[in-house]
């Protein structure tokens, strides 16, 4: 898709179909207001026969309407003014984008913005609900393949020529991002027999051949064992797939610590020995989530060029029953040199996390972030609609909260106190992989804590947002807004 920006008189812009949002109660305003005067009343007349939209949902097409230079004209219903955000604005792009598919229009310009949106984030966020809502993956189906969209440029209006810049900039931004998202989605949509470990590096290395700022370095399972790390070899026991520790490297300015991303790639996890339910286990393909996400924070980094350097550390394996499986009751000694009684094999992220925060050490990080579809008491917690987020550090939970915020990629914290480290206890090891049920998100943070002392550390359990369930089911590319918002933040790029 090809993004622009248009300002000047609304009604000569000679489009395939301009959409106009309509609110409820005060109608349409700004832009409509000039529309209906050009037209001679169309939207007033609309209004008086009750046939203007006005609700989240409804939509209506006006063909070639009089007096205007756009081809179609979509209203589109936005739901009360005050109610419409950041949210409200990407779920009536999204309508509008599948609305435009069922016509013609190769071009459209969007003239819908929320009131108090500025020309960079009402551009930024535009572009990424297009691109979000035209993407598919189909390329497991081999029947015949929805054609690809008619829809060639999207322009977004701006109030005067002053923004352009800004919205430019918000073009470039968007696109990075999207594209990232997409990468993220489709890594994890994949399924665990095309996504292994081995694809995952694949995908790396493939990044780095196209960017001189980017170096890949994929470990195998002899080198693993050379650097000692047994928790997160003892995950990969049951599988025949090779594990693979990904380790890409953004250099973007010289002498500047590294932020370190630390994503969880297991491509399947069955649980192990303390194997799962059988329902909805499809699902654990997505449990390389994080992964895919710091992946896809990569791509769009690569794109967006920023003057800071990033390292990510993906460790990636299957967790997989068999006659070389971990036992529940094994002890494993981790790359820390910590012992770990592993109590239950299905507290496989953890494991695979910890040697890898362990390994990322060397990079000596300013902040490192580990991703990861961690638990399922995060889901419990705080749903689908947002990332958990757990520090030790106050600054860094709210740059990451605030980083969500602007990227509409949202987070909350959940609190990682002494309190609950102290049930971290084992009778036979250093500590165990599982404490009880109760306050699971954060004992598995807690977990993780015991390998990051002395670091800036935070961990994002995206349990609940990486994947949609039932009819949508689907991954979301989270977090990827989040991730590079908070990395062209700590480039001081706005
Ligand atoms: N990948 C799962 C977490 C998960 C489960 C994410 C369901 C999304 C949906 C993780 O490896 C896991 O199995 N966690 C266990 C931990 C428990 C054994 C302490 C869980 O959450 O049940
Ligand atoms: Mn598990
Ligand atoms: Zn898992």
């Amino acid at each position: 898709m090809e993004f622009f920006t248009r300002s000047g008189v609304p009604s000569r812009h000679k489009t395939g179909c301009a959409i106009l949002g309509i609110f409820d109660g005060d109608g349409y305003s700004g832009p409509g207001d000039h529309f209906d005067k050009v037209s001679g009343g169309l939207l007033s007349s609309l209004k008086k026969q009750g046939d203007l939209p006005v609700k989240p949902g409804q939509t209506l097409l006006v063909q070639n309407p009089a007096g205007l230079a756009c081809k179609r004209l979509l209203l589109i219903g936005c739901g009360k003014r005050k109610n419409f955000n950041i949210g409200a604005f990407k779920s009536a792009i999204s309508l509008s984008i599948s609305r435009l598919g069922a016509l013609g229009a190769s071009d459209a310009i969007c003239y819908m913005a929320p009131e108090d949106a500025d020309a960079y984030t009402k551009t930024r966020h535009a572009v990424e609900a297009v691109e979000s809502a035209l993407y598919r993956f189909d390329e497991m189906k081999s029947g015949k393949k929805e054609p690809p969209p008619r829809l060639k440029k999207f322009g977004i209006a701006l109030a005067d020529a002053s923004g352009r810049k800004r919205a430019a900039t918000a073009i470039a931004h968007a696109s990075a991002i999207a594209r990232g998202q997409a990468a993220a989605r489709t890594l994890a949509n994949l399924p665990a027999n095309k996504c292994t470990p081995s694809h995952l590096a694949a995908y790396a290395r493939k990044l780095a051949a196209g960017n001189s700022r980017l170096k890949a370095t994929i470990l195998g399972e002899a080198e693993m064992r050379k650097l000692r790390m047994g928790a997160l070899l003892s995950v990969t026991a049951g599988a025949k797939e090779p594990a693979k520790l990904i380790v890409l490297q953004y250099r973007g300015a010289k002498r500047k610590a590294p932020i370190a991303l630390v994503g969880k790639g297991v491509t399947f996890d069955t649980g192990g020995i303390s194997l799962k339910p059988p329902q909805a286990m499809d699902e654990m393909k997505f449990d390389m989530g994080g992964a895919a996400g710091v992946l896809g924070a990569m791509t769009a980094i690569a794109e967006i060029k920023p003057d800071i350097n990033v390292v990510a550390v993906v460790p990636a394996c299957e967790n997989m029953p068999g006659s070389q499986a971990t036992r529940p009751g094994d002890i494993v000694r981790s790359m820390s040199g910590k012992t770990i009684e592993i109590l239950n094999t299905d507290a496989e992220g953890r494991l695979i996390l910890c040697d890898a925060l362990t390994y990322a050490r060397k990079f000596r990080p300013a902040a490192i972030i580990d991703v990861a579809t961690l638990t399922g008491a995060c889901v419990i917690a705080l749903g689908h609609h947002l990332t958990g987020v757990m520090s030790k550090s106050d600054s860094l939970a709210q740059e990451i909260i605030e980083a969500g915020k602007s990227a509409h990629d949202e987070a909350w914290r959940l609190p990682v106190t002494e309190i609950y480290n102290r049930d971290l206890k084992s009778n036979f090891a250093d500590i165990p992989n599982v404490m009880g049920r109760e306050g699971g998100a954060i004992t598995a943070a807690c977990f993780l804590s015991r390998f990051t002392e002395g670091l800036e550390w935070a961990h994002l359990d995206i349990a609940g947002t990486a994947w949609k369930s039932g009819t949508a089911k689907g991954a979301t590319g989270r977090p990827v807004p989040l991730l590079v918002q908070f990395l062209l933040g700590r480039a001081g790029i706005r």
